[in-house]
């Protein structure tokens, strides 16, 4: 794992926009894992404003969303489509037919769920999985003692996850039980997993993924078998490492052709 610290989120989320952007430019078809919640909310608006002002060019990416609620609709405010398209896509030139979000209401949900992991693989696989992470330590909605190698399928939420996702709702009663996510396992298969956490409630959840056992307790934790998982943290997220000083030691270090 490599471990970055930046002081605050600014400038962690700047670095996350420039390796997308390196991603981006690199590839025929960069195809690009994404989630939702707070935490990507600055990395998008550096992405916007890479291609306003240095034309980041979005026609040949192909997107697959982390995770979305049974139930809603994709024009519902508290949904993930919704979430995606105000804060990204609607502001890039993205093709809506390479966008790809887990639908909500479809009527069989099994069968959905195989489809989405087929046209991962047709894509080529993702180049990039782009996450956050939950105060239990979830990543997409695999809530804790989630398989290590599950793939897409339906979770049912936590009461914790519930409540602290109430405020996209109005009301805890109001946010669903249930959710379609990317397992895993498929989170796993990505070429780069970057994990971005920030502010000091993340702080136990991140020192437990990347300090603590492997375990299904902490589902991020499985990160520490991905060979190139990048973990891009503020001070605040950073706080209960046991390994600060290396981290930042090894990043001052490092070869000036593994920068981005
Ligand atoms: C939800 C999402 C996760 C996200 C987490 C944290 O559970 N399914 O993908 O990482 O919330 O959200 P936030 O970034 O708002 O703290």
């Amino acid at each position: 794992m490599e471990v970055i610290i930046q002081p605050d989120s600014e400038q962690a989320s700047q670095l996350a926009a420039r390796l997308v952007k390196k991603i981006i430019m690199e590839k025929d078809r960069p195809v690009l894992g994404l989630p939702t919640g707070n935490t990507p909310l600055l990395l998008y608006r550096y992405l916007v404003e890479m291609h306003r002002k240095e034309g980041l060019n979005f026609s040949r990416v192909v997107t697959f969303n982390l995770d979305e609620y049974v139930g809603l609709s994709p024009d519902h405010p508290a949904s993930f489509h919704y979430f995606m398209w105000k804060h990204l896509f609607s502001q890039v030139n993205i093709r809506p037919e390479n966008v790809h979000i887990p639908d909500g209401l479809a009527s069989d949900m099994e069968a959905h769920c195989r489809q989405y992991e087929e046209e991962i693989k047709v894509a080529g696989g993702l180049d990039i999985q782009i996450l956050g992470i939950g105060t239990d330590g979830h990543i997409g909605f695999n809530e804790p003692t989630s398989s290590l190698s599950s793939r897409t399928r339906i979770k049912t939420l936590t009461e914790q996850t519930r409540k602290e996702n109430a405020t996209f709702f109005g009301a805890e009663e109001n946010v669903p039980y249930h959710a379609i996510t990317m397992g895993i396992g498929t989170i796993l298969e990505a070429k780069i997993c970057l994990l971005l956490a920030f502010g000091k409630k993340k702080a136990r959840a991140i020192a437990q993924a990347i300090e603590g056992p492997v375990t299904s307790m902490v589902t991020a934790s499985a990160l520490q078998f991905h060979p190139r998982a990048i973990i891009l943290l503020d001070e605040e997220a950073a706080s209960e490492l046991r390994l600060v000083n290396y981290y930042q030691w090894v990043y001052e270090h490092k070869p000036e052709w593994q920068k981005f």
